[in-house]
């Protein structure tokens, strides 16, 4: 078992997934979720606003099994709109779907989003829907297309691991599409493994949404692509005001800064609330060099972070037995 697949499989482990929601952001992950509560999440948005930097929210939870889980989740997201707008924070929305009920109706996720992008319509507030892994993404697509009818503040992802994208980048085109290399494990009857060819793909998406889609969020913090960037919206004259850089709160600060400072919109997707862990540990899974964050809690904080860690390792060690 390689470690990317090994932080994917901890991500999926609901018995460290409930035991991180009760005891608050631990593991080093305070350093790159924004806090638990709507109130620290506002304060993080303001600081990033005064440096020209806006905000995508994510109010952390996804692959919900219980409708009472879904609702609470979207008043939870309406909550954040209001706060939006009444704190007047340059920041717009992320949702998941399966946070907001897929996997128990789609119908059900349907109203529970439709509810979201009618509010947000209201304040003309963005709502990106986040693409997760393939089972769920075409029914993303198609909650995008039917709510594409009524509303116009909505747009969603494309992976670059997965062989379809060049033909889903087309048939989206004319929506605000974020553009990523994927987070999930996916087969390779599907994806691709080659970081090589994600990488080449990857170019080829931002390229082609550069020059024939609407607004381009390139999601990275891979300094090569963001100069190849640089360098192609140089030379085909695309304006600033058509694209934007995005990263992750708590990764490469000081890239976010420059890039902000150098004149590029900038936006850095902002997740907060209690239930943290697969997003922690999926970042993980990206870049093991992340474990710098878990390791420096270990030796700097409290013990019940070791705690956490045995625990994790425990699992850890069933789940490399186990066969994938
Ligand atoms: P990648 O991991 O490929 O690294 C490339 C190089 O960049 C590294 O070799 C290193 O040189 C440099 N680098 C990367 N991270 C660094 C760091 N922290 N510090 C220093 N150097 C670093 N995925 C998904 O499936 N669905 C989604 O909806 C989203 N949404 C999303 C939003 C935003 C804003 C971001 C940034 C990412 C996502 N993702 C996502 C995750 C995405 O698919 C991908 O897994 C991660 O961004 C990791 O890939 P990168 O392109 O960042 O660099």
């Amino acid at each position: 078992m390689t470690l990317k697949n090994f932080f994917i499989g901890l991500s999926q482990n609901q018995i460290l997934n409930n035991m991180a929601k009760k005891y608050g952001l631990k593991l080093g992950a305070q350093s790159v979720v924004a806090g638990t509560n709507i109130d620290e999440m506002i304060e993080s948005v303001s600081e990033l606003n005064t440096h020209g930097i806006s905000a995508t929210i994510d109010n952390l939870g996804e692959f919900v099994t219980e409708k009472k889980d879904a609702t609470d989740a979207k008043n939870q997201i309406l909550h954040v709109i209001e706060a939006i707008h009444a704190n007047n924070v340059n920041a717009h929305i992320s949702v998941k779907a399966t946070q907001l009920g897929l996997d128990i109706d789609e119908d059900f996720c349907f109203e529970n989003i439709k509810e979201i992008v009618s509010k947000a319509s209201k304040y003309d507030i963005f709502i990106n829907f986040d693409q997760e892994d393939y089972s769920h993404l075409a029914p993303t697509f198609r909650l995008l297309d039917v709510l594409s009818k009524d509303y116009d503040n909505i747009g969603t992802v494309i992976q670059s691991y997965f062989y379809e994208s060049m033909d889903n980048i087309e048939r989206y085109k004319d929506y605000r599409l974020r553009i990523v290399k994927g987070a999930y494990k996916e087969p390779e009857e599907l994806a691709f493994q080659d970081k090589k060819d994600i990488d080449e793909n990857y170019l080829k998406l931002i390229e082609y949404h550069l020059q024939h889609g609407k607004f381009t969020s390139i999601a990275t913090h891979d300094h090569h692509v963001i100069n190849h960037v640089k360098q192609f919206v140089k030379a085909h004259d695309i304006p600033a005001d058509q694209f934007e850089f995005q990263m992750l709160y708590g990764f490469r600060k000081d890239l976010q800064y420059e890039l902000a400072k150098e004149g590029y919109n900038f936006c850095t997707y902002v997740p907060f609330g209690n239930d943290w862990y697969a997003y922690f540990m999926r970042r993980l899974a990206e870049r093991p060099q992340n474990m710098n964050l878990m390791l420096k809690q270990v030796f700097n904080k409290k013990t019940n972070t070791l705690v956490g860690i045995g625990a994790g390792a425990f699992l850890l060690g069933r789940l490399s037995k186990r066969k994938k």
